[in-house]
């Protein structure tokens, strides 16, 4: 884990936030190149989960969410862990951390008895800052998709079974933010609520579980690295049947990476009734000839039905940490020295090619290699950088330690022969292309 928290500041991927005020405890900001992969890593997940189905919709709702949202959704009674206070030192503690009945930080023996601490944080809403007046930041991001269930059937003519995605923000007042970016308090999640038939919902989180696996693999999580995870009953979540937990070998230890629950019809059925005891008389709601709000109308048997829910659960900076430990390696050279490489999968590559001028400033070579990269950024493929450094070793060892897959090297030849050196960051082996069959190699290696 050090290494890998000394690269990432480095080199410019992950910093500790509000640093130069001495930092705030669970709060990590993601640098020029953290963004980039970070930014890949949710592409590839709305790819997968938007644009190669035909039966999910995206959404992005707000953050700030009304009180009432998070009290029906259960989560202002039950999203809370058990709080012991040490009255000696001071120090706070989940009760599962303690593995003795003394504070692992000065041994007292002086505890309080666990108490549950609400995780969601409040802020106000409005000029006027009164007990009324305020709003939670979502604790997952799936509540406002449960609460713009009507809109997204009514705009898109939905049947079941279909999902809604979304990817974004979550906040958790963590008692004890620890390891690097896997426990933080603000996070971001990616989520799927797949709604389903009732009675096709344990094959759905079947399937589920297996193409998430699937997906991880594909970021480059090894199946080695990956354990499936049954989650035992007494340590559900207060709205899930069952729940699957997608393991991972982080550095520090095998921990959630993603959770698959079957959350049955929990959440609209709590928002359905709810409205109704409310009285709220919601327009979106005004068509619904069910009894049930959040309903749609089965287009075989003409029922209406309040679906059931698979949700799988990534988080987005678990998702950074374990691709980052998968690709991190140190290899031995021929020459008896060693290299630090990022194996990352290329699509996830914060850079996909560095063009570099042999001759730092050199009109010529830097002129050719602007064009290069102009050319080759107009693909789409992601970003290109010009590296003007005319230190072509040093940018070498560079690129390897941010998993760059291409360096593209513009030397003097290349103004008569019109070809480059590619040089390939996993094999090292550098061969001489024309500039026009640059494209090709490029897209092969994002394939
Ligand atoms: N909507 C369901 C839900 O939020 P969860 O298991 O509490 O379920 C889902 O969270 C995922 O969000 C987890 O698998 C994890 O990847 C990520 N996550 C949860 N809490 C986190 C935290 N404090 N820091 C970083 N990621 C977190």
């Amino acid at each position: 884990m050090e290494e890998l928290v000394a690269l990432c500041k480095r080199r410019g991927f992950i910093f500790q936030s509000n640093e130069i005020y001495g930092g705030l405890q669970g709060l990590y900001d993601y640098g020029p190149l953290g963004v980039e992969l970070k930014n890949n890593l949710k592409q590839s997940w709305w790819r997968s989960m938007v644009f190669d189905r035909d039966d999910v919709e995206g959404l992005d709702a707000s953050i700030l969410t009304k009180p009432s949202v998070l009290k029906f959704s259960g989560h202002q009674d039950t999203f809370t862990d058990p709080l012991i206070d040490c009255k000696n030192c001071k120090a706070r503690w989940k009760a599962d951390q303690l593995k003795s009945s003394n504070c692992p930080s000065c041994g007292s023996d002086d505890l309080t008895e666990p108490r549950p601490f609400n995780l969601m944080f409040k802020t106000a809403v409005g000029p006027v800052e009164d007990k009324e007046s305020f709003a939670y930041l979502r604790p997952e991001t799936a509540q406002q998709i449960f609460t713009n269930f009507k809109n997204v059937i009514d705009s898109t003519s939905k049947n079941l079974p279909f999902g809604i995605a979304q990817i974004g923000k979550a906040f958790r007042n963590e008692i004890t933010p620890r390891n690097f970016i896997f426990r933080v308090r603000e996070f971001e999640q990616m989520e799927l609520e797949f709604f389903v038939n009732p009675g096709s919902d344990e094959e759905w989180h079947k399937k589920w579980v297996d193409l998430r696996v699937k997906w991880w693999k594909e970021q480059g999580v090894g199946q080695e690295n990956m354990e499936l995870y049954d989650v035992p009953s007494k340590e559900l979540a207060h709205y899930s049947k069952a729940t699957v937990d997608i393991m991972y070998r982080f550095p520090h230890g095998l921990e959630e990476l993603e959770g698959i629950a079957n959350r049955t019809d929990f959440d609209l059925g709590s928002h359905s009734k709810n409205q109704k005891e409310l009285n709220i008389k919601a327009k979106v709601m005004s068509n619904n000839k069910s009894n049930s709000r959040l309903a749609i109308q089965d287009t075989d048997s003409k029922k209406w039905v309040v679906p059931y829910v698979i949700e799988p659960s990534a988080g987005v900076d678990r998702g950074v940490l374990a691709v980052l430990n998968e690709a991190y390696k140190t290899e031995e050279l021929t020459d008896g020295k060693s290299r630090i490489v990022l194996a990352l999968r290329p699509h996830l590559s914060p850079i996909k090619g560095a063009v570099i001028p042999l001759k730092k400033n050199h009109q010529g070579l830097v002129g050719l290699a602007s064009k290069i990269k102009k050319d080759l950024q107009k693909l789409g493929l992601g970003r290109i950088l010009l590296e003007n450094s005319g230190n072509i070793g040093k940018s070498y060892r560079r690129h390897d330690e941010i998993g760059t897959p291409l360096c593209i090297t513009v030397d003097f030849e290349s103004l008569d022969d019109n070809s480059v050196t590619v040089r390939n960051r996993d094999t090292m082996k550098q061969k001489r292309i024309k500039i026009a069959k640059l494209k090709d190699s490029l897209t092969d290696i994002l394939k």
